[in-house]
């Protein structure tokens, strides 16, 4: 049934069963988001849509409001923790944050980011790690960064029975490698990176991310994988679009990104309410007897 107070609906990962008319959104789709839907999205065009969650609350949120996927991102290391980079977060600070948001949704696949240092030491450092996140915060799959480097470990983790998200292009952990932000895959680096995506799809992941790419290179690695592509700054010729959050709702200070859309200004509305809160209190306008116990 649709809700006639419901925003502009948005389209569906499908499932063939197990479908349910989710409020927002156009079609019918599954009651819960499973990796094999990211394929029957991809094979049917239908977008996929999400977003990082580092916690119970905007988990709930973004669940109901219906995304497919949450990515308890690595990026909490700059959004919760204030690191300057990706680089410090630990999967012991990781684990509560991707626990509190698995505990929180009903529909949305969890996937949760494994951080620099988890699974570079080989096959058995990166199972160890991913089943850490599946056993004690009960995340639905994991994501990691790197293509041919990531090869065996992607496979090993797979074997194992946990799905994995790749992460290719531009990837943070190896910000100073690359030598900052920049974009990857532009010239001759295309062909570079189609092979990067497909030793992911290789290795047995079930999605990769694209992340800061030309849209034509996007175009044609999502064109080349049968497995989805999801874009972070990848144009929109790729099978879905990731955003972090804080950047969308409009939270983080400074500079975003040029590929972000922000969709709130929750920075304003928040700054707003606590200067009417500071006035209110200190103009004895708050607590009025309302608020007060007998
Ligand atoms: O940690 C994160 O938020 C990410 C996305 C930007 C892909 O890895």
């Amino acid at each position: 049934m649709q809700d006639s107070t419901a925003p502009e609906p948005a389209p569906n990962v499908s499932g063939a069963d197990d479908t349910v008319q989710h409020p927002y959104r156009a079609t019918a789709g599954p009651r819960r988001v499973r990796t094999r839907h990211f394929q029957n999205a991809k094979s049917q065009g239908i977008p996929i849509t999400g977003l990082t969650s580092y916690d119970m609350l905007t988990a709930e949120i973004f669940d109901e409001a219906g995304i497919d996927f949450l990515l308890v991102g690595d990026s909490a290391g700059n959004n919760v923790f204030g690191y300057e980079t990706t680089l410090p977060v630990t999967v012991d600070e990781l684990i509560p944050l991707t626990r509190a948001v698995a505990r929180a949704v009903t529909r949305a696949l969890v996937v949760a980011d494994m951080p620099f240092g988890s699974y570079e030491s080989g096959p058995d450092q990166a199972l160890a790690t991913a089943v850490r996140f599946m056993k004690e915060a009960q995340a639905h799959a994991v994501k990691l960064e790197g293509g041919q480097r990531s090869h065996k470990q992607i496979r090993r983790i797979v074997a194992a029975g946990i799905p994995v998200m790749g992460h290719v292009g531009f990837t943070p952990q190896s910000e100073h490698g690359l030598g900052g932000h920049i974009i990857q895959g532009r010239g001759e680096a295309a062909e570079e990176l189609i092979a990067e995506a497909l030793a992911v799809q290789d290795a047995g992941a079930f999605a990769v991310v694209l992340e800061m790419v030309p849209a034509t290179v996007a175009a044609r690695v999502t064109e080349r994988l049968s497995i989805p592509t999801i874009g972070v700054g990848a144009g929109p010729s790729v099978d879905g679009q990731l955003l972090v959050w804080t950047d969308f709702a409009g939270m983080t200070s400074g500079r975003v990104p040029k590929f972000v859309r922000q969709y709130a200004d929750v920075r304003a509305v928040l700054t707003d309410a606590v200067h009417r809160f500071t006035a209110d209190v200190g103009s004895g306008a708050y607590p009025a007897p309302e608020h007060s116990y007998e």
